[in-house]
């Protein structure tokens, strides 16, 4: 017969087992309810995370909603997934013999068993006596609370916030290294020479859109997988799109970014970025061939041309009705120094390139007129070049109409507003306007008009 002290030992220790097994974080030890059945009908729990979705539980609130089971349930009460889902917790006392399961997400998992929340992977671990659901600690591309926060703040911030869903499951880290691509723009750009242009900046329009200027000149939208070389993909689209125009359409030509990726190794770093002087000074010596010539794998392999030699010499042909034999090649890059410049550049020129800090939020743009949020500026950011290819007004509802950019993008079509976004302009959002280039042509028309 035990005495009656360790009785209520051992009754306390199959009370933390039982509770264990629901494994709560937090609130291990505590009565498992009511809290949310106090609140709220049984399965009518609130979906939104709003302050009297709560209940209180020791100083502080525990939250009934669904908005508690997205990161790792912390926040979650203790009869949330009885009460709210309806799911029954397994409320035998487990043998002690029997190896411990943990109770997750509504879900039950086996001891050592392995699962993923968003980037992190998790793992069913003991913890003395406890079974918990223990997970890594990455911050993730796409955060539904920074997610939850941006579309509260819609109407201050102009713009939406989505989960791209490509996006889901990656760490920030990831994004950050393998989205982006674009080495020390201030180092790079400011090496280029700038230009002055004589305009008169009154007559510039209050919109332009190059792709209705020039209708079949302006290349669409790349996708430049888990390979940081934006870097190479926003120069030769900005290099082919001054091809068609320069060319009035005789050389529509889509430039291989591969070509450029793979070749132009010399200082580069392929796909973990690159510099933006090096990447036009490879253009305007050796030149590139075309995308059907040398198409994008997104790897950083072996560059299989020679630097010199003509397009046949690479195996390329010519487009149809061009004498065209040699590369395409660029004049030097030039640097446009502030918002007037850059739009009469593109008024008369066509699109530029552009480097811009990329925050955590810009990942997850949905759709309107981006600026950065506050919060977006404690994580991690790094530079990202992108093409210009516009600009506009939105009216807003109070005050002065909102002045954007009109930028393409290259993380494919499903990304922001079909691949393309609106940024803030006038204000240097993102550094936007620091960074700003454009470059003539050679093309093979030349001189013969
Ligand atoms: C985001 O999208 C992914 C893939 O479509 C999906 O698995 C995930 O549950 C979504 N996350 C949220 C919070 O909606
Ligand atoms: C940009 O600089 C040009 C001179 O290069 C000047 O005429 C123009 O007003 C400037 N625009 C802005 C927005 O400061």
């Amino acid at each position: 017969m035990l005495p009656r002290s360790n009785l209520a030992i051992l009754t306390g220790l199959l009370v933390t087992l039982a509770t264990s097994v629901l494994a709560i974080p937090d609130y291990t030890g505590l009565p498992p309810g009511p809290y949310c059945a106090n609140r709220y009908t049984a399965g009518r729990c609130c979906q939104g995370r709003q302050d009297e979705c709560s209940a209180p539980i020791l100083s502080t609130l525990c939250y009934c909603d669904d908005f508690c089971m997205r990161h790792r349930e912390e926040d979650c009460c203790p009869d949330f997934w009885y009460h709210c889902k309806g799911i029954r917790p397994n409320v035998t006392v487990p043998d002690i013999s029997e190896h411990r399961r943990c109770f997750f997400q509504g879900r039950y998992f086996d001891h050592g068993q392995t699962l993923k929340v968003n980037c992190n992977s998790c793992k069913c671990s003991s913890l003395g006596p406890r079974a918990e659901v223990l997970c890594e600690e990455n911050r993730c591309l796409v955060e539904p609370k920074l997610n939850e926060e941006i579309n509260m703040q819609r109407d201050i911030l102009g713009w939406n916030a989505g989960n791209h869903s490509e996006f889901w499951g990656r760490t920030l880290d990831e994004g950050v290294q393998l989205r982006l691509g674009t080495i020390n723009p201030s180092q790079s750009v400011y090496r280029m020479n700038p230009v002055r242009r004589i305009y008169d900046p009154e007559a510039l329009p209050r919109d332009f859109d190059a792709r209705t200027r020039w209708p079949r000149e302006i290349s669409g939208i790349q996708d430049q997988g888990w390979c940081g070389a934006s870097w190479a993909i926003s120069t030769t689209n900005v290099a082919s799109d001054r091809f068609a125009i320069m060319s009035k359409g005789m050389e529509s030509i889509d430039l291989s970014a591969q070509h450029l990726l793979s070749c132009n190794n010399r200082g580069q770093q392929g796909c973990r970025g690159g510099y933006l002087d090096r990447a036009w000074m490879f253009l305007r010596r050796f030149g590139l061939v075309d995308e059907q010539c040398y198409p994008w794998t997104g790897r950083n392999d072996v560059c299989r041309l020679r630097k010199r030699g003509t397009l046949r010499d690479a195996g390329c042909r010519s487009p149809p009705n061009s004498m065209r034999k040699e590369l395409y090649k660029v004049g030097p890059a030039y640097r446009l120094g502030n918002e007037t410049d850059i739009m009469q550049e593109i008024l008369t020129s066509g699109p530029v390139q552009a480097t811009m800090r990329v925050y955590q939020d810009f990942f997850v743009y949905k759709s309107g007129i981006y600026k950065h949020s506050r919060t977006a500026e404690l994580y991690q950011s790094g530079y990202h070049s992108v093409r210009i290819i516009g600009w506009g007004e939105e009216r807003s509802y109070r005050g002065a109409p909102i002045k954007y950019w009109l930028v393409a993008n290259s993380w494919g079509y499903q990304w922001g507003e079909d691949g393309f976004f609106r940024i803030l302009r006038g204000s240097n959002e993102c550094e936007i306007e620091s960074f700003v280039l454009g470059v003539w042509a050679k093309t093979d028309t030349e001189g013969q008009s």
